[in-house]
């Protein structure tokens, strides 16, 4: 793991190239065709939550009122905003949240929730314990410093019985030659999570064990987990 000096240095080297692309992706500009389609569903408040995995945790939760966190979601959440039946209550959060308003603003875009600027390292700090029913991560924690610390909290502000998601390609870091922000990779050996670098593997089972009951998958290149936040975290 980083160092909280090396950690602030990785930080600003790496962080431009991520503001670099969304503000192509923002305005649609060349190259960035292939996510048209997907700009326009996060700019439309009136999209259905998008990923499968959710939309089954929402027709899993008889609860009429669900709320979801979105852990590094960029400047425009991949969730979408509405389900029916459902009211949902989503927080996107990312640290680059003040760049993606600049961004935003410079773009002439509203979005329909915007991002709140927290980085997945103080989501505990900032939400206090068992606040939500889902947290969210999607392409993300694996261009984080410290994603370990980000899924503990993410277990720690998600209520008892409810379920933290997250979907990643399979060993990015390895992949993206640990260029731009990818610096981990996530991988499933055994039916079990792993988190690793080129420093360190953790078994996310069983690090998390007693906390959650961590099950992942890979389906299509991407790490799917899921982990259901236990009665005594
Ligand atoms: C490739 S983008 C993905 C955004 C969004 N989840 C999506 O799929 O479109 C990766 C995001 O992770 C965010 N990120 C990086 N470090 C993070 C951290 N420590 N906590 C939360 N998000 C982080 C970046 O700022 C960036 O917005």
């Amino acid at each position: 793991m980083h160092s909280g000096l090396g950690r602030r240095l990785w930080w600003r080297t790496r962080k431009n190239s991520e503001v670099d692309f969304w503000e192509a992706w923002l305005v649609g500009a060349p190259g960035t065709e292939e996510w048209r389609s997907d700009r326009e569903a996060r700019l439309a408040p009136d999209t259905e939550i998008r990923d499968p995995l959710v939309r089954a945790e929402l027709e899993r939760n008889p609860a009429e009122e669900i709320s979801i966190l979105d852990v590094g979601s960029g400047p425009l959440t991949a969730l979408g905003y509405r389900y029916p039946d459902k009211t949902l209550t989503i927080v996107p959060v990312d640290p680059l949240a003040d760049e993606y308003d600049r961004l935003l603003r410079d773009a002439g875009l509203d979005p329909p929730i915007r991002t709140i600027r927290v980085a997945g390292e103080a989501l505990l700090e900032h939400f206090g314990s068992r606040r939500f029913d889902i947290a969210y991560a999607i392409n993300s924690l694996d261009h984080s410093a410290d994603p370990f610390t980000i899924i503990s909290n993410m277990v720690a502000v998600v209520r008892t019985g409810g379920i933290v998601l997250l979907r990643h390609k399979r060993n990015e870091g390895e992949s993206a030659r640990y260029g731009g922000m990818h610096q981990w990779n996530f991988d499933v050996v055994d039916d079990s999570l792993l988190l690793w670098d080129n420093a360190v593997e953790l078994n996310i089972g069983s690090e998390l064990e007693g906390r959650a009951v961590t099950t992942a998958s890979i389906s299509q290149g991407e790490v799917i987990a899921r982990l259901v936040v236990s009665e005594s975290d």
